[in-house]
């Protein structure tokens, strides 16, 4: 098979972000501030991506979202913008201080008020929630040595035709090396071998920023 994929350069990753994501001043800002915490930014996901998830959920009329992992608020801004009118995110994160410049960013983002953030382990608030009014979309992207676990309570608490889009499916290119045992690596790998096996779910992994994939529940 000849290459079917395109090597990105600085250059042409610049050319992507500028031609595929309209981020807007709150958002620009927002990655300012998180780059002034250091080297702890990489966690943020790129602009293209949270384009493509305000995309998502709005093409799906999302009303109802879950994000593992809330740092200091891009991706939840970009899916609240996605949903329908009334919709809600749900987010989880551990980090008081992450999320304290979070909260400040959805309430300049004017949506604060759809934005639900719980504190504590993301499994524990998942294992606590139940079914009945299930989710349209969910976001993984917490402890990445939990994914397999996560995978299968958002499964539980989407519905039919829900969609589970799991963050850093690459590792940077590391879920190759079959002898690193970081408990976050081989828990990637379970993820996608589960996911790519899984008669439960359509799926697409794309090669996007470090690699997403795409679960929808049948
Ligand atoms: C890390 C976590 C992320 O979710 C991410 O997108 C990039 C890096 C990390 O823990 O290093
Ligand atoms: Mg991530």
């Amino acid at each position: 098979m000849p290459d079917k994929y395109v090597t990105l350069t600085p250059e042409l990753y610049a050319y992507v972000v500028e031609h595929g994501a309209r981020e807007d001043d709150v958002l620009r800002r927002l990655r300012a501030e998180t780059e002034e915490l250091g080297d702890i930014a990489i966690m943020q996901i790129s602009p293209e991506q949270g384009a493509f998830m305000t995309v998502l959920v709005k093409a799906m009329a999302g009303r109802r979202a879950l994000e593992l992992g809330t740092f200091t608020g891009y991706s939840a801004i970009c899916v609240a913008r996605g949903l329908a009118d009334g919709g809600q995110l749900v987010t989880c994160d551990l980090s008081g201080d992450w999320t304290k410049i979070a909260r400040r960013y959805f309430e300049e983002a004017r949506v604060a008020d759809r934005i639900d953030l719980r504190l504590g382990p993301a499994l524990e608030t998942l294992r606590g929630m139940t079914d009945e009014e299930p989710f349209d979309f969910a976001f993984i992207d917490a402890d990445k040595s939990e994914y397999p676990d996560y995978y299968e309570e958002c499964l539980r608490l989407l519905r039919p035709g829900g969609l589970i889009m799991l963050d850093n499916v690459l590792r940077s290119g590391t879920v190759l090396d079959e002898t690193d045992d970081d408990p976050r690596s081989v828990a990637t790998r379970e993820v996608n071998e589960r996911a790519i096996a899984d008669e439960r779910v359509d799926v697409a992994m794309l090669g996007v920023a470090d690699g997403i994939t795409l679960a929808l529940k049948r």
